[in-house]
């Protein structure tokens, strides 16, 4: 491990996004903490992959959403490795309800909005402290391109991303006076477990044949551009949203989600 490796926490890292981040940061050199919510198994094999590679990996369950959870998150991390130099809000807190508004009822959007928001905010709250004791660290918070349009069944879910980005944006301009760098990841579609419910073949097809790239976004994809937000060299990028699709946004009619 070089001396330049840093202590990240990976919200929602057992599957998916945030596994892959894993992954990529720990190769890389980093100390990486995988926390989960229930499914330990999955973690296990995260670490497990990470350790059996030379990397330094540990896995902490702790529901995000919840302060008192998110406060022993936060305790076990710098018990174990000391400090915490970096967090990767990734955690899939709340699945969006992909339907029409006049289908939509109160109690699911609810659930995803709020769920959406409690996945950052308590950790946000606590991890500043530490930051501003220290004058740095890096927070990177996983948003998704349905903030940016409009379409069928994407009310929930883009609406709670886009309330992501505008809290993204404080967090960045409050905290840059303490040398902390925010960034936002915003990837289109991914070939995750949580995407497979709802991103058929057929769909996952048609937002392949949307990017440029003409191909869909894995999660390594999104892990690489977590590890660049990460780059103690990229600094300027505080306060900005990276997408990561392809450039679907880009195509005539945008992503096809929004047919
Ligand atoms: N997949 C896509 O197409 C896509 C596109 C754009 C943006 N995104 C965003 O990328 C992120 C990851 O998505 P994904 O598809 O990789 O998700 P995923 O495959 O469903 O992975 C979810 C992970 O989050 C954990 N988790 C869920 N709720 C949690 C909580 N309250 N506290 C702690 N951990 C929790 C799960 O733990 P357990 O297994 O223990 O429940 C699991 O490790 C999300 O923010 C999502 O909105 C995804």
């Amino acid at each position: 491990m070089g001396e330049q490796s840093r202590t990240i926490v990976i919200t929602g890292a057992g599957r998916g996004i945030g596994a892959a981040t894993a992954r990529t940061l720990a190769r890389r050199g980093d100390r990486v903490v995988v926390n989960y919510r229930s499914d330990a198994d999955s973690a296990a094999r995260v670490v497990s992959d990470i350790v059996d590679s030379g990397g330094d990996a540990l896995a902490i369950a702790a529901d995000v959403t919840d302060p008192v959870q998110v406060e022993r998150l936060v305790a076990e991390t710098v018990d174990h490795y000391g400090s915490i130099d970096a967090v990767v809000f990734n955690a899939n807190a709340a699945q969006p309800s992909f339907v029409g508004i006049e289908d939509l009822d109160w109690t699911s959007f609810e659930k995803k909005i709020v769920g959406e928001l409690a996945a950052v905010y308590h950790l946000t709250q606590q991890i500043l402290p530490l930051f501003r004791a220290r004058g740095s660290g890096f927070i990177v918070y996983i948003s998704s391109t349905a903030a940016d349009f409009v379409g069928p069944g994407l009310v929930s879910h883009g609406t709670a991303k886009s309330a992501l980005n505008t809290y993204a944006g404080h967090i960045a301009a409050h905290a840059a006076a303490f040398g902390v760098v925010v960034t936002t990841v915003a990837p289109g579609a991914v070939r995750t477990e949580a995407s497979a419910a709802v991103l058929t073949p057929e769909r996952l097809d048609a937002f392949a044949r949307s990017s440029i790239l003409g191909r869909v976004t894995e999660p390594e994809d999104v892990a690489r551009v977590v590890a660049l937000a990460l780059d103690p060299d990229l600094r300027v990028a505080t306060g900005s949203i990276l997408r990561v699709d392809g450039g679907a946004r880009l195509i005539a009619g945008g992503p096809v989600a929004a047919r």
